[in-house]
């Protein structure tokens, strides 16, 4: 039986843990939940997701079972800082160099380490999955890493912050200004009571650093990406982009080793025009030309990539068992 453990049981972490529930026939255990307050074993009679109320978690560093080899695989979804990568780098790097597999949703430890971080995977011979990073549950490593094996990526290009997507739609298709817009973003919980991150455009920029150092093979840090935020758009420049058959959208870039996050004119029929919380990607690629994914890039759906990851882990231990 494989051990799995949760480091931040909020809201992706409660939903995981339920979920995890239907996979003890298939070999996988939650044996431990832990939040800012320490952690929790549970016995193997308790089906997760069930927990409520919750017993105390014991106030105690949630690495101590890790530490205790009580756990194969830790899945890390954690408030993320990205200038720091903590608290998750810490938790990542110590599972990773105690040969656990990892899992995790956090931005900051790749943008902060991603050499670091992989590398040590690779010498531990364990997984380190972050298909939950970039995009929410739309399968963008995934797919890059197997299905565009044969070909070569050329650029990339985002909307992936659904945050100030939402916003500058309102301002298209509402004619609000962007303070009413953002309000309007706060009150349906869309937007952090602290928006800075996402306006700003540094929650697109990490993301483009994570695509680029995971797919394009190159070690860039935040500060190597070209950075304007959505502050300065105003409702007059979004009327004439309409006029023009044409809208603003804070795109994400990474051409040759140029990165770029910006708010940029995007025809209104692009398939990289998407609307509302929506986000989108577009590879331009060698021989096939351009192809787009377009999801939702956060909120329930991104337990989907951590499940499709936790299954990738399951199956190579499984190949790895020469159980298939
Ligand atoms: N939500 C999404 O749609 C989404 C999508 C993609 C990526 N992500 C990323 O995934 C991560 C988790 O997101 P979330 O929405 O589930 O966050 P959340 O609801 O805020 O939950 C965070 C959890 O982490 C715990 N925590 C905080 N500091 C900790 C520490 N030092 N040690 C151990 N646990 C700690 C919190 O504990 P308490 O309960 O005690 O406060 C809470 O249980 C974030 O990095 C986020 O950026 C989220």
């Amino acid at each position: 039986m494989i051990s799995c453990g949760i480091i931040g049981y909020g809201f992706l972490g409660r939903i995981l843990a339920k979920r995890l529930a239907d996979y003890r026939g298939r070999g996988l255990e939650l044996r431990m939940l832990a939040n800012s307050k320490g952690y929790l074993l549970l016995d193997g009679d308790v089906p997760p997701g069930d927990i409520t109320p919750l017993p105390r978690f014991r106030a105690s560093s949630p690495l101590e079972p890790v530490e205790r080899g009580l756990v194969d695989l830790l899945v890390v979804l954690t408030p993320t800082n990205v200038r720091t990568g903590e608290p998750g780098l810490t938790y990542i790097r110590e599972a990773l160099g105690r040969g656990v597999d990892v899992v995790t949703a956090d931005k900051g430890p790749l943008v902060v380490a991603f050499r670091e971080l992989t590398s040590l995977a690779e010498s531990m011979g364990v997984s380190f999955c972050y298909e939950a990073t970039v995009g929410g549950g739309i399968p963008i490593f995934s797919l890059a890493r197997h299905s565009l094996m044969g070909d070569r990526i050329i650029s990339i290009r985002g909307i992936l912050n659904g945050t100030t997507n939402y916003i500058l739609t309102r301002m298209h298709f509402e004619g609000l200004p962007l303070d009413l817009a953002l309000q309007e973003a706060q009150m349906m919980g869309l937007a952090e009571r602290d928006p800075s991150l996402d306006l700003e455009g540094i929650d697109s920029a990490c993301k483009i650093v994570i695509l680029a150092n995971a797919l394009l093979g190159v070690d860039k840090r935040l500060g190597d990406v070209k950075v304007r935020g959505i502050n300065q758009v105003t409702s007059d420049a979004i009327l004439a982009a309409k006029e023009l058959g044409m809208t603003i959208k804070l795109v994400g870039s990474i051409e040759g080793d140029r990165l770029s996050v910006a708010p940029r004119l995007v025809r209104l029929n692009h398939p990289l025009c998407v609307h509302g919380t929506l986000n989108a990607i577009e590879f331009k690629l060698d021989i096939m030309g351009d192809l787009t994914l377009i999801g939702r890039g956060a909120g329930e759906s991104t337990v989907s990539a951590l499940l499709s990851d936790i299954e990738w882990i399951l199956n190579r231990r499984a190949y790895l068992r020469g159980g298939r």
